[in-house]
């Protein structure tokens, strides 16, 4: 089983990218033992903001469809959002915007799970409400989803994994959604 995870961050130390993978190493340890997991750093299909102007003159940019071909070929797709301002980070945005304009289902009728950290009590549950509502519209079917509040007091930055064991147990339950 192909399963494609990726944070939905721009940042080079996103902590949705620790999260995620820690999740790639819980799902492939005790979890799908034969998955193979890619974790792809968003920061490889940057593109021009988004504008219809720029598609005119343009076209789609390629690495949009570099991103569409790596859900493509993937079973499964693992994500865990940044919020930004109570919404998706640029970064995503643009790259989802450009790769909608492709196919207007995004994730290809992929099964997923979806996740979502952030520093602070909130655990960008926003952002993760939003990806939940909006993922059937955009050929999703999410499976499971989790929002972890207070990052830096679950977390262990330095061993990179979680420390809270409730926690731990709550993301062992949403990943086993994905078998
Ligand atoms: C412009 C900006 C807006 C933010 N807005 C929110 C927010 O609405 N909700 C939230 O929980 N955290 C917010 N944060 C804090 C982020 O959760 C925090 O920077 C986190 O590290 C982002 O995830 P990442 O490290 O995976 O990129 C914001 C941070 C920035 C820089």
């Amino acid at each position: 089983m192909k399963i494609l995870a990726f944070a939905a961050s721009g940042s080079s130390k996103s902590i949705n990218k620790q999260l995620i993978s820690h999740a790639a190493d819980i799902l492939k340890a005790d979890i799908i033992k034969d998955a193979e997991i890619e974790i792809l750093d968003i920061n490889d299909y940057e593109m021009p903001i988004y504008s219809s102007d720029r598609e005119e003159a343009g076209g789609i940019p390629d690495l949009a469809q570099q991103f569409a071909t790596k859900i493509g070929t993937a079973d499964a797709l693992l994500i865990s959002y940044a919020e930004h301002n109570g919404n998706y980070t640029a970064a995503y945005k643009n790259l989802f915007d450009w790769t909608s304009r492709l196919e207007g289902k995004v994730f290809q009728d992929k099964p997923m799970v979806i996740m979502a950290t952030s520093p602070g009590p909130g655990g960008a549950s926003n952002v993760l409400a939003m990806a939940k509502t909006s993922a059937p519209f955009f050929g999703a079917e999410v499976k499971a989803d989790l929002s972890i509040a207070s990052f830096y007091d679950v977390f262990d930055v330095e061993n990179g994994q979680l420390k809270d064991a409730d926690i731990q147990a709550q993301m062992r339950t949403v990943l086993a959604a994905l078998k």
